[in-house]
């Protein structure tokens, strides 16, 4: 794309402010920017002012397969699904394309080191939860791992560094997601430099759509790979492939299975899984009605108390139906650094949006979901935050609590 071809690009979009430092720029430079304009989605401008968020429809409790209940059948869904991963119709996909703002670190978030006295990146710690599972199953698995251009490269070398961890390289399969830009809250494109357009990773519910654009559709389909596990890179104790999990999702019929766990107190900030006019869905915290949080049974629980923990089970049959499906796009208000009167500015507010789709909107066009409760302390150990809640210091807590030496 040349000069006129990209001013009248975005003229239609009344972006042509992007232009603005062009005549200031090396012949790199303009190189960079004329592709980075060539390549962006301005569809998600058009959610801006339309409210965003959705219109939720009429909500129920979800039930689900409470850690009891899983328990007494506990044999019989590991036999299920340790026959699953033998026979190779189980794979893993790790999102792992986020930015970890929270976190503050500019590396790939599962690079983070979680150890103490010892080296202990996030990733080996969930390679070694792998592990675990690949013992007791004896066979291991197809593991796809979602990257983003911003941390593609410093991912799959810390891999390779690292000799994947001790598992088999060649089943490990890197692939990008898509980048989405940032915009002021009145939708104009910010620069992250003068000659680079400011972008983000475009959310984790195209993780599906993206593998099939990297072209592993056939790949899953010559290797009878049925399910996959999706899972996120923040959580160290995530139980991942866990057959118990496998082999209850199966049995159930459902089209996907959601991990749970039970929400400590009705602000906590996890995703809810329930029923939203009579079909699975997950609300986020920041989208449930208050009065909805708060509701409690006769017996004191909270009614909408299943927490999601980024840990599910898709046939990939049901997610070859329904991929195409438009995905609503959801605005993140963050803090972005952007160039403003020719100075990059970094806001300590929000500015601006980022645009995202997400995984648990998929749930919903799943169509059935099965919920298996899991305990918190076992399963759930997220590293959102620097310190506090959901802060390396308490996933660290909760790793020693399960024994893993720091
Ligand atoms: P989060 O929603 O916590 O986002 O991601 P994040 O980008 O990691 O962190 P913040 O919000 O900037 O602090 C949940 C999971 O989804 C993945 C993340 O890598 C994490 O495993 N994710 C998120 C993607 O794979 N792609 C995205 O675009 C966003």
């Amino acid at each position: 794309m040349d000069y006129t071809q990209a001013e009248a690009l975005l003229e239609k979009y009344n972006q042509t402010h992007l232009l603005q430092y062009f005549d200031e720029l090396s012949e790199d430079g303009r190189r960079q920017l004329l592709s980075d304009i060539e390549k962006l989605d301005f569809s998600v401008l058009e959610n801006i002012g339309c409210g965003g968020e959705r219109e939720i429809g009429r909500l129920s409790p979800a039930d689900a397969l409470s850690v009891e209940e899983i328990n007494k059948y506990r044999d019989k869904y590991e036999k299920i699904g340790i026959e699953a991963l033998r026979s190779g119709k189980v794979a893993a996909v790790l999102l792992a394309g986020g930015q970890g703002t929270r976190l503050g670190s500019s590396l790939p978030k599962g690079m983070f080191n979680i150890g103490i006295e010892r080296k202990l990146s996030i990733f080996e710690q969930q390679m070694n939860n792998i592990k675990e599972v690949v013992n007791k199953a004896g066979a291991d698995f197809h593991l796809f791992v979602m990257t983003s251009d911003i941390n593609h490269d410093d991912t799959c070398n810390f891999f390779r560094e690292n000799d994947y961890f001790g598992y088999d390289g060649k089943k490990i399969h890197f692939y990008r997601q898509k980048l989405a830009p940032t915009s002021s809250f009145d939708g104009k494109i910010y620069l992250d430099e003068k000659d680079k357009v400011s972008l983000s990773p475009n959310g984790n519910g195209g993780w599906y759509s993206s593998l099939i654009e990297a072209g592993y559709g056939d790949f899953l389909k010559e290797n009878g790979i049925e399910w996959l596990n999706i899972y996120a890179v923040d959580n160290v104790l995530q139980r991942i492939c866990d057959p118990v999990f496998i082999g209850a999702t199966i049995s159930s019929g459902c089209a996907c299975g959601s991990k749970v766990v039970k929400k400590v107190s009705p602000a906590e900030k996890v995703g809810v899984l329930c029923k939203e006019d009579g079909l699975p869905t997950i609300i986020e915290y920041y989208e449930m009605p208050e009065e909805y949080a708060c509701m409690r049974d006769e017996d004191g629980e909270l009614t909408y108390r299943y927490g999601v923990i980024l840990n599910y089970l898709f046939s990939v049959d049901k997610l070859n139906k329904i991929y195409k499906d438009k995905l609503p796009c959801h605005l993140a208000a963050k803090a972005i650094p952007h160039i403003e009167n020719g100075k990059k500015v970094t806001p300590d507010s929000p500015c601006g949006y980022k645009f995202e789709t997400l995984v648990v909107d998929i749930v919903r066009l799943m169509g059935s979901c099965l919920a298996v409760e899991v305990e918190r302390s076992r399963e759930f150990a997220p590293v959102k935050n620097k310190t506090g809640v959901d802060s390396v210091e308490s996933a660290r807590e909760l790793l020693k609590l399960n024994g893993v030496r720091l």
